[in-house]
């Protein structure tokens, strides 16, 4: 394919942190780039058959509504970029015959509950199948918590004592973290469903989305970002989460690269989530997904997105010739040839934790927090004035710090020592 004549459309979500980086990596690709938002204000510049209005919240329609676009002037991709476009774009994949997820796979991806059934159904310990062939794809166990599916009304103290405290109770349909909370108890089960039911009400949920309840699973945390093509995952870079996630909330911190599990550990996860892939039916394009590692070495899939990872995480990874995770994912999608080896350089982000909710006054010490050896960048989302929230009812992150050093642990180390330089000032809302 010729560069340059090349056209992709980008689902770019008023809210997303991604809309820069994709459009750079689309620039340097040369390619031509349709717009598709919720708002015309979001399209600034896009205009006639490059923007398009697209109501989110109705894939179908907004699916039609790029084939329209596409009949007048084709596409040679369409690339969700974040997770209230995934569904769209798997829709519009399949109505314009591009290389793409299965729409129901990726509605899978987009409720916790489908998930954890589809998960389920393909547990090898439940379900015997085949025995694995030893290829980084194979069928292996799929390890995942108990889990029940609780609706409104229904029992949630009944649900955690069919699995066993402590559990997680959380909401099917939200991500980072919100609404995600442990629960050691009964008292402490019924005080975290309350909170759930009203985050979805503040939300304007349907009444009839249900809520999860799942064993907690101890251990240590890792990220993984991978890439499907024709359904072989190539994992892309695992990043280990060296702050302890113990609950009862759980505010996403450091994420190091390369990761310092053990080798077979780490080859167990890449079989892990290709298996998850596989059995939720994910075949094209980013996976982004978290798991647990129990004392035995053994991963437990908490769950799978079909988008990269959150936020402007992605910023940490560079491949080879300098390639972004947004240039990979685009050459991907327009069946370019890529390199996804990322380079031996450690790399890091924090994402800076919010203590109290209130106005945002300022954040102190940013030139000492950048002066620290390693620190790359450290990039505020959210202005000085800005509201700002903490889990679990938060979604938004107040700001990103960035390392890169030899090692992951002097990334962490220059992390931990740029944050001690922060301090985050923040008034009452209501003062
Ligand atoms: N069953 C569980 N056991 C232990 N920790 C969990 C469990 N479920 C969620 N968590 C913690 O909560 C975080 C967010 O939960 P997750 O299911 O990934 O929802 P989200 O889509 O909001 O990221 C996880 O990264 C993990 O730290
Ligand atoms: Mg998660």
């Amino acid at each position: 394919m010729i560069p340059g004549v090349a056209r992709v459309l980008l689902l770019l979500p008023t809210g997303t942190y991604k809309a820069p980086d994709f459009l750079e990596a689309a620039r340097r690709l040369d390619v031509d780039v349709v717009v598709a938002s919720e708002t015309a204000q979001t399209l600034a510049g896009a205009m006639g058959d490059r923007a398009l209005v697209v109501d989110l919240a109705d894939p179908e329609a907004s699916a039609a509504a790029i084939s329209a676009l596409a009949a007048r002037h084709p596409l040679d991709a369409v690339v969700g970029v974040d997770d209230q476009g995934v569904m769209i774009a798997a829709l519009a994949g399949k109505h314009l015959g591009l290389p793409a997820n299965p729409p129901e796979a990726v509605a899978r991806t987009r409720n916790k509950a489908a998930m954890r059934a589809a998960l389920a159904e393909a547990d090898g310990s439940r379900h015997p199948g085949p025995p694995a062939t030893g290829t980084s794809d194979a069928a292996g166990i799929l390890r995942q918590p108990a889990f029940r599916v609780v609706s409104r009304g229904g029992d949630v103290v009944a649900a955690a004592e069919a699995i066993g405290w402590p559990v997680v109770v959380k909401p099917v349909s939200l991500s980072a973290s919100r609404g995600v909370i442990r629960a050691d108890d009964p008292a402490a089960a019924e005080a975290a469903a309350a909170r759930v039911w009203a985050i979805l009400d503040e939300d304007c949920h349907p009444d009839d989305e249900p809520i999860l309840v799942e064993a907690y699973v101890p251990g240590e945390e890792v990220a993984v970002e991978g890439l499907l093509r024709e359904g072989r995952l190539e994992v892309l870079a695992v990043f280990d989460k060296p702050d302890p996630l113990t609950g009862p909330y759980f505010e996403e911190t450091i994420y190091v690269t390369p990761s310092r599990l053990p080798e077979p550990v780490q080859a167990e996860i890449a079989r892990s989530v290709a298996g998850a892939a596989r059995a939720i039916g994910l075949t094209e394009g980013p996976v982004h997904a978290e798991l647990r590692i129990d004392p035995e070495g053994r991963p437990w899939i908490l769950e799978l997105a079909a988008r990269t990872i959150g936020g402007l995480c992605a910023r940490t990874l560079r491949f080879a010739a300098g390639v972004t995770l947004e240039e990979l994912v685009l050459r991907h999608a327009l069946s370019l040839p890529l390199d996804a080896r990322r380079e031996t350089m450690a790399a890091g982000v924090m994402m800076l934790p919010i203590a109290s909710p209130g106005r945002l006054v300022a954040v102190h010490g940013q030139d000492e927090a950048r002066a620290v050896p390693g620190i790359t960048a450290l990039d505020l989302s959210i202005p000085p004035g800005g509201e700002v929230r903490p889990l679990p009812e938060g979604d938004r992150y107040l700001g990103f710090l960035f390392a890169r050093a030899p090692t992951p642990a002097a990334v962490e180390e220059a992390l931990r020592s740029a944050h001690s330089h922060l301090e985050v000032e923040i008034v009452p809302a209501t003062a």
